[in-house]
């Protein structure tokens, strides 16, 4: 085995994480659904998420059977909804296709909705004991600082250098569950130690061999991404209020919040209340702007103006599309992040105020 994988597997006995919910299994639906919940955020906020997910949904059957809406409202608040979409769908798959058994190679595992090839490295590992490589974004971190390798991770020829890397490196001729405790240990060095800001550089197993450390330039790897600014967009919600419900609509699947229900949404300089009347068959009365809320997707940036609208009468026609309900429910539905935090500050603040417009 490479000196590091030894230095690696040593450390986690000590320093690794060991009790995390997803761990002391080899259930491949436990461990795919946490792999995927982790492939964006970070293990502290995944934990109570998986460990609804897994009450609500316990197999893969359960999770295939269950309607998206009720799926994507556990994900809610977590980010990223096309992950939850995609193991809806995989789970349907997985019993359409597979007889309701997760596929125990790589290359099957990758063919399934949402798993690339990290992800589905690790779950061949730890569902399976494969001995495959992963190479998530901690892991490119350790590898570009360790090796030195300068140039964004993102691009195919440094992604390819870090991918030989981790090959390379992978335990020969281990033990039983060797190659787990590899695997977990080089995912744990990355969160806790060879963080991006601030890394624990003396506490780390590979220090001395490190040519980041070495070379004083752990500040500077991984290399950034060539940063463009952002691109800004601008929308408008409209909040409309018949006595104390709120009107959510269903968005469609295409596009940003694909499914979730958000207020209804207009563009700048487009006038609400021709809107309504226009689209929704409502009639208007008495209109707020409220502060604006800012939020960020990886691609631009929206700022998003809500704008409080009591109804004075009519409701949508396409009630699947629509529905009325209290802001305090809401929050249990599949609702985007931006949308639970403009509830939470206009209507559930302790003085109710905006509830009595
Ligand atoms: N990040 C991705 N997969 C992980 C896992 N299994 N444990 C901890 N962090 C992770």
């Amino acid at each position: 085995m490479s000196f590091i994988a030894i230095q690696l597997i040593h450390w986690h006995k000590h320093y690794g994480r060991h009790h995390l919910p997803w761990q002391g299994n080899r259930d491949p639906y436990a461990i795919w659904l946490s792999e995927i919940m982790l492939q964006q955020t970070q293990v502290n906020t995944v934990i109570p998420y998986y460990v609804r997910f897994m009450r609500e949904f316990p197999t893969i059957s359960s999770l295939a059977q269950a309607p998206l809406d009720s799926v994507l409202a556990l994900w809610s608040g977590l980010g990223y909804y096309s992950r939850a979409r995609n193991l809806h769908q995989t789970a349907r798959i997985l019993m359409q296709e597979y007889q309701g058994q997760f596929p125990d190679t790589p290359a099957l595992i990758q063919r399934l909705p949402g798993i690339g090839r990290s992800t589905a490295a690790a779950i061949a590992v730890f569902a399976f004991g494969k001995r495959e490589a992963i190479l998530d974004g901690n892991v490119k971190r350790i590898f570009a600082r360790h090796f030195g390798i300068t140039g964004y991770p993102g691009e195919s020829k440094i992604q390819n250098q870090l991918w030989d890397k981790a090959e390379e490196l992978l335990p020969v001729n281990y033990r039983n569950g060797q190659i787990e405790t590899y695997t977990q240990a080089l995912m744990d060095l990355g969160a806790t130690v060879c963080t991006r800001h601030t890394p624990l550089c003396p506490t780390c197993p590979l220090q001395h061999s490190c040519i980041a450390y070495n070379e004083n330039r752990v500040d500077q790897l991984p290399t950034p991404k060539p940063r463009k600014p952002l691109p800004q967009k601008e929308t408008i919600f409209l909040l409309l209020m018949r006595q104390q419900n709120l009107l959510l609509e269903k968005r469609p699947a295409a596009g940003i919040w694909g499914e979730l229900w958000c207020p209804p949404e207009i563009s700048i300089g487009i006038d609400a209340a021709a809107y309504c009347r226009s689209h929704l068959g409502i009639e208007v009365q008495l209109s707020i702007t409220l502060p604006a809320l800012d939020h960020q997707f990886t691609h631009f940036k929206l700022r998003i103006y809500p704008q409080l609208l009591q109804v004075v009468s009519g409701t949508p026609v396409q009630l699947h599309k629509f529905v009325w309900i209290k802001p305090v429910d809401a929050l249990e539905q599949a609702i985007p992040t931006p949308v639970r935090k403009l509830l939470q500050q206009n209507f559930l603040a302790d003085d109710c105020t905006l509830l009595n417009i």
